[in-house]
C-alpha cells in the first residue's frame, strides 16, 4: 500500500494490542509514525521498528512540548485504561486516563494545528444494554460502566473541538476486537483468555450461562478502518464491527475444538452488570468509505491461534 501524501502521525497507545496493528498499517502505508505510550499494559516489542517510540503518559505536561516539536498532521488516540472491571473499581483512575488524559491529547493537538484526531471508542459499553439489534450510531447512549461514560465524554469533547475550534475528528466505535497480540491477562479479551488457557491444558471459566453475545471484529479489519479514517473528508462517529452476534459458549466450543482440548464447559457466576447482548451495524462506515469486515470469525480465530503457536 502506498499513500499520495506522507503524513506525520502520532499514535497514542501504539504499543498496545490494537494500537500496534494501527501503527503497522500506517507504516505500511508509507507514513511517518511516532508512538506515545507509557507501557502500562502495552509492550515495547509490539512497536514497529520503523516507528519512533516515546515513552510518555498521555496526562504528562510534557505532551504539549512533544506536539509542538513534532508538528503532527494527524493524531490517532488509542491510549486508554481499557478494562471495564478496573473502571468499576477505580472510576477516578479511569476518568484520569480516559477523560483528563484524552483532554490533554486533544488540547495539545488543537494548540499545535493538528488537522484531524482519530479516536478509539467502544460500540459495546457506550450503548449499554441495547434497545434494538444491531445498534446503529443513533442508538441511545446508556453506558452502564465508568469506562463507557468516559468514552462518551471524550467523544463529546471531540465534538466541542470541531464545533468551536474546527478540529476534525473520526471516532471508531469498536465492538469486541480480537487477534494476535491481545493480552490474555486483560479482562476484555475472551478469545485471548480462552485460547491461552485451552492451549495450556487449563480450564477456562465462562461467566454466567455463556449465552451473552458479542460482535467480534478482527484486529486487521480494525487497522484497515484506521487507514481509511485518514481520508480528509471522513468525519464523525462510526461503528467498526461485523453485525454478527456470537455467544461466549460458541467461542469456547470453537477454540476447544481448534486447540484439540477436551475441556468441558465450566460456568462461574455471572459478572454483575455484564451486558447480555451486544451487536452493532457498520452501515454508516460502509457508506462513507466502503469499509466492511473481511475476516470472518472462523478465519480470524485460526490466525489468532497460529500467532500464539509462533510465540
Ligand atoms: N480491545 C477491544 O475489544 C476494544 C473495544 C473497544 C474499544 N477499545 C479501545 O481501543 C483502544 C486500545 O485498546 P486495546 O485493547 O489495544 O488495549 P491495550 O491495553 O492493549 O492498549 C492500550 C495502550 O495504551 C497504553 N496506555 C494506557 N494508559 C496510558 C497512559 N496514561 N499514557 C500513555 N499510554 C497509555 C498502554 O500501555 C497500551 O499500550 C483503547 O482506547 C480501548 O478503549 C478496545
Amino acid at each position: 500500500m502506498s499513500v499520495e501524501k506522507k503524513m506525520k502521525i502520532a499514535v497514542t497507545g501504539g504499543a498496545g494490542f490494537i494500537g500496534s496493528h494501527v501503527v503497522d498499517a500506517y507504516v505500511e502505508a508509507g507514513h511517518d509514525v511516532t508512538v506515545i505510550d507509557n507501557l502500562s499494559t502495552g509492550l515495547k516489542k509490539n512497536v514497529n521498528s520503523k516507528a519512533t517510540f516515546v515513552k510518555m503518559d498521555i496526562g504528562s505536561s510534557k505532551l504539549r512540548e512533544l506536539f509542538e516539536k513534532e508538528q503532527f498532521d494527524i493524531v490517532n488516540h488509542h491510549a486508554a485504561q481499557a478494562n471495564v472491571r478496573v473502571s468499576v473499581e477505580e472510576p477516578d483512575f479511569d476518568a484520569t486516563v480516559n477523560i483528563l488524559g484524552s483532554i490533554n491529547v486533544f488540547e495539545s493537538a488543537h494548540k499545535t494545528g493538528v488537522k484531524k484526531l482519530i479516536m478509539a471508542s467502544t460500540g459495546g459499553a457506550i450503548y449499554g444494554e441495547q434497545k434494538y439489534f444491531p445498534a446503529d450510531e443513533r442508538h441511545p447512549k446508556r453506558p452502564s460502566c465508568p469506562y463507557g461514560v468516559a468514552k462518551l465524554a471524550a467523544e463529546k469533547y471531540l465534538s466541542y473541538y470541531r464545533v468551536t475550534h474546527g478540529m476534525e475528528y473520526v471516532v471508531l466505535r469498536y465492538t469486541n476486537v480480537y487477534g494476535p497480540r491481545q493480552n490474555p491477562k486483560g479482562e476484555a479479551g475472551v478469545v485471548a483468555i480462552f485460547a491461552e488457557a485451552l492451549r495450556k491444558g487449563k480450564q477456562p471459566v465462562i461467566n454466567g450461562d455463556g449465552f451473552q453475545t458479542r460482535d467480534y471484529v478482527y484486529v486487521g479489519d480494525v487497522a484497515r478502518a484506521n487507514v481509511m479514517a485518514l481520508e480528509s473528508d471522513l468525519t464523525g462517529s462510526f461503528n467498526c464491527c461485523t453485525g454478527v452476534e456470537t455467544s461466549v459458549n460458541t467461542i469456547f466450543t470453537v477454540l476447544n475444538v481448534r486447540t484439540g482440548s477436551k475441556a468441558e464447559e465450566e460456568h462461574g457466576p455471572a459478572m454483575v452488570g455484564e451486558q447480555q447482548r451486544s451487536v452493532c451495524s457498520y452501515k454508516k462506515l460502509n457508506k462513507a468509505t466502503g469499509w466492511e469486515p473481511e475476516v470472518v470469525l472462523d478465519d480470524g480465530l485460526t490466525q489468532t491461534l497460529a500467532s500464539y503457536a509462533k510465540k
